[in-house]
């Protein structure tokens, strides 16, 4: 999943803030340059550019900057970066989370795919708003993202993104969450579609949906160990209008 993971995020960013994006353009080069130098460096734990600085946010979408956390996640060496902590809550308020992977992301949102009739979906089917959590060790770097929660019918990255073992399994079961009546038939069910399929691409079954996360609030944490740590929340104020996002800097 890794090679395939670095391509993820390819559209992130251009779009939403293109007008922006032209006065930060040098800035980013910069940045990169002084990442670069810094892993030829590498003493001790590594040095990253403070990005979390009022002029490098200033008029940034957070997606953008949420892109250019991931880049340095995988140029760093995290490991699984694009694992994240995903909740959701029952109409009631009743919180359930579970690790799942990030499959695609773009200026819209974060991509994932799952299975119908799941507890999450459930969940998000009577109360469509999420969370997720991403932590980057390496980095002491965590992501925090809320909102609202949409299906979509024509992104099948996140399912493409998935292992092969994963892909057959949840195509053969569609029973996440369902008891298993028998170990062995199951193991041996699932190697014998693995065989059929051999090196065919695996299609993704109508019971496996992806959906987007629009996010509403966007939070970035740098956590330092010798000072105050860094905290910026992005609160868009009008969910309709991708203008509206507001930052500040809180104690962390
Ligand atoms: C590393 C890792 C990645 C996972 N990725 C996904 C995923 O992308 N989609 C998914 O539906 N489940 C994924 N799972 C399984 C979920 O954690 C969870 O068991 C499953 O989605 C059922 O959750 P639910 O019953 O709360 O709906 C992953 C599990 C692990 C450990």
């Amino acid at each position: 999943m890794g090679n395939g993971q670095r391509k993820m995020h390819k559209n992130l960013g251009t779009e939403a803030n293109s007008a922006s994006n032209h006065n930060h353009a040098n800035k980013d080069n910069d940045q990169s340059k002084e990442l670069k130098e810094n892993s030829t460096k590498a003493e001790g734990p590594p040095k990253h550019p403070n990005l979390l600085t009022e002029e490098a946010l200033g008029g940034k979408h957070p997606l953008e900057i949420f892109k250019a956390w991931m880049m340095e996640a995988f140029q760093t060496g995290e490991p699984d970066p694009f694992f994240m902590n995903l909740a959701t809550a029952t109409s009631c308020g009743k919180p359930s989370v579970r690790l799942v992977a990030l499959g695609d992301s773009d200026e819209r949102g974060l991509y994932f795919a799952t299975v119908d009739g799941t507890q999450k979906v459930k969940e998000i089917k009577e109360n469509p708003r999420a969370a997720v959590c991403f932590y980057w060790s390496k980095l002491q770097r965590t992501i925090r993202i809320e909102g609202i929660v949409e299906e979509c019918e024509n992104n099948e990255e996140p399912f493409k993104r998935w292992p092969k073992p994963f892909q057959v399994g949840m195509r053969l079961a569609g029973a996440q969450g369902k008891p298993v009546e028998d170990w062995e038939s199951a193991e041996k069910k699932l190697q014998e579609e693995m065989a059929k399929f051999g090196d065919q691409e695996v299609p993704q079954p109508e019971h496996v949906t992806t959906y987007v996360i629009i996010p509403t609030s966007v939070q970035f944490m740098q956590l330092k160990q010798t000072s105050l740590s860094d905290r910026f929340i992005f609160t868009k104020k009008d969910p309709a209008d991708e203008g509206s996002w507001s930052f500040d800097r809180v104690y962390p």
